[in-house]
């Protein structure tokens, strides 16, 4: 089976792409520009031409394929809508990436006592209800016949990237001090990135049409990954920061996020697709792991002669 994934150039993408030639499925990849033919060509992934906002190209690289990964993004309304109208009456199977980000409370650092499942019937907060729409018309798809599925990623980590972590990291670096929103109580599922690529394998390969996951392996409240990252960076400890400051140092969009609550029940995903997520936990990847590599502090030992080292 030969699966298209557009956004194979990006974390999540490039994850899924390295998964499922591992595991001898044919993989094409949307490249929108010359270094993305040649980052896929590099990594072993066939270079397919296309971008989101032209769907002639999305219509013709869907054509070539079997199968559709869709993790470009989780909000271009109209290449979502290409996509579907490209599979439609095919056959192929098509995964849609959305994200735990639709149950986004805007706690403010509170703690939130519900856990979502993929079932339970959800209104968004109006920021984020053309995201869930989206989610909504993928799964209603299979309605007519089509084998469409909904992955839900939560807050990824790995190999020192994703969003939500770098931006903290980030900002923490730039000011000098780790923040969370109010009392940072508010909790977030987190998936660490080989898990989740797991996740889109057995979905590519058993989820039934019309089903919808939420991906968590774990949650943390965001007090204690400020902490982590004080840890990771040397600071003395995290502040709590007003939800003025907070916005001023993220910007008001990933501000009102990291304040949020998203968490998830992913009973679902390990029942019935048999996922198992083995992953490193995402504090000690923090403070021990591919962020200290990436983002902590640098020591240099250059030794001078025998027995001898300047640190
Ligand atoms: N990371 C997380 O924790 C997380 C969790 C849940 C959901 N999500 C959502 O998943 C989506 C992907 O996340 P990511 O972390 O993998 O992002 P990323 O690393 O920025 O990757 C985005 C990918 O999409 C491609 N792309 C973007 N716009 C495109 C366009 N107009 N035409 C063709 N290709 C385009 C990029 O290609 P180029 O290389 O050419 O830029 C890149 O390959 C986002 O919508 C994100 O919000 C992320």
């Amino acid at each position: 089976m030969k699966t298209l994934i557009t956004g194979a150039t990006g974390y999540i993408g490039r994850a899924v792409a390295q998964r499922l030639l591992t595991a001898g499925h044919d993989v094409t990849g949307l490249a929108r520009n010359e270094l993305g033919v040649r980052t896929l060509t590099t990594a072993g992934i066939e270079p397919v031409h296309g971008a989101l906002d032209d769907a002639d190209s999305l219509r013709a690289a869907v054509e070539g394929a079997d199968a559709v990964i869709d993790t470009a993004s989780a909000d271009h309304a109209a290449s979502t809508t290409t996509l579907l109208k490209a599979v439609a009456g095919t056959g192929k199977r098509f995964i849609r990436t959305s994200g735990t980000g639709i149950y986004t409370d805007l706690a403010g650092g509170e703690p939130a006592g519900i856990v979502h499942t993929e079932d339970d019937g959800y209104t968004p907060i109006p920021p984020l209800a053309p995201r869930y729409s989206l989610d909504v018309r993928t799964q209603e798809a299979a309605l007519t016949g089509d084998h469409t599925v909904v992955l839900r990623p939560s807050m990824i980590y790995g190999y020192g990237g994703s969003e939500q972590l770098p931006i903290l990291l980030h900002a923490s670096l730039r000011d000098g001090v780790s923040r969370y929103a109010g009392r940072g109580l508010n909790r977030y599922g987190n998936v660490y990135l080989d898990d989740l690529a797991d996740a889109y394998l057995l979905a590519l390969e058993h989820a039934p049409a019309g089903s919808v996951y939420n991906l968590a392996a774990d949650e943390c409240d965001f007090r204690r990954i400020a902490e982590a990252i004080a840890e990771l960076l040397g600071f003395e400890d995290a502040v709590s920061a007003t939800a003025e400051e907070y916005a001023r140092a993220l910007g008001p969009v990933p501000a009102a996020g990291l304040g949020s609550n998203s968490r998830v029940d992913s009973a679902k995903a390990r029942t019935e697709l048999g996922w198992t997520p083995q992953g490193p936990p995402l504090l000690d990847e923090l403070v021990h792991g591919s962020y200290r590599r990436i983002w902590g502090p640098k020591s240099v030992t250059i030794t001078v002669a025998p027995g001898q080292a300047i640190v």
